[in-house]
């Protein structure tokens, strides 16, 4: 029996292409953002079973995506949106792959709203949001990433970009 093995880029592009309508929405709400994706060949190694390779992207990558969308829109809830519904706003969401030794590392920058240096230390925390929303991205993709052998790391500055690092 043959069993179908997928890489890390392999994850990167389907997250990418299933979140890719959701980010061409938002420019009905004066919101363009642009995606860029640049993949290393050092990534294309078949390694994770169906199952990790769905984790991966359904925990992890879709939740870091999502954020940095929310993160450029900086729109928290129904309320603030109808007072910025006619502002444009434009950011960049780059993801990159790349081999480090053994291990892959998948970076996801955005130039979004970014975090304060107070909220740093939260976001990983079960329930810990900064808008109307559940707070389990990050708790559960920092899981996930740990549960697959990997890690998860977060770097931000206000006003300014975030990039999140995963190595697995
Ligand atoms: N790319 C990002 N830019 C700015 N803030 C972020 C970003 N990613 C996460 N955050 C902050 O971390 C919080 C927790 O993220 P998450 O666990 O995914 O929860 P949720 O998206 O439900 O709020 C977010 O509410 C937000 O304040
Ligand atoms: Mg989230």
């Amino acid at each position: 029996m043959v069993v179908v093995k997928y890489s890390v880029n392999d994850v990167v592009i389907s997250s990418v292409k299933f979140l890719s309508p959701f980010v061409k929405s938002q420019e009905s709400f004066r919101i363009f953002i642009k995606m860029k994706i640049v993949l290393s060949r050092s990534c294309d190694a078949k390694f994770l079973s169906p199952k990790n390779a769905d984790l991966l992207k359904k925990d992890v990558l879709d939740n870091i995506i999502l954020n940095s969308v929310w993160a450029i829109s900086g729109i928290k809830d129904y309320k603030e949106f109808v007072a910025n519904k006619d502002k444009k706003k434009s950011g960049v969401i780059a993801v990159k792959t790349q081999k480090k030794g053994s291990k892959n590392v998948v970076e996801i920058v955005d130039d979004g709203c970014g975090i304060g240096e107070k909220d740093l230390n939260n976001v990983f925390i079960k329930g810990f949001s900064r808008r109307a929303s559940k707070g389990f991205g990050l708790y559960l993709a920092k899981k996930t990433v740990e549960k697959l052998g990997g890690e998860i790391s977060l770097k931000s500055e206000i006003g300014k970009f975030t990039k999140v690092k995963v190595i697995i």
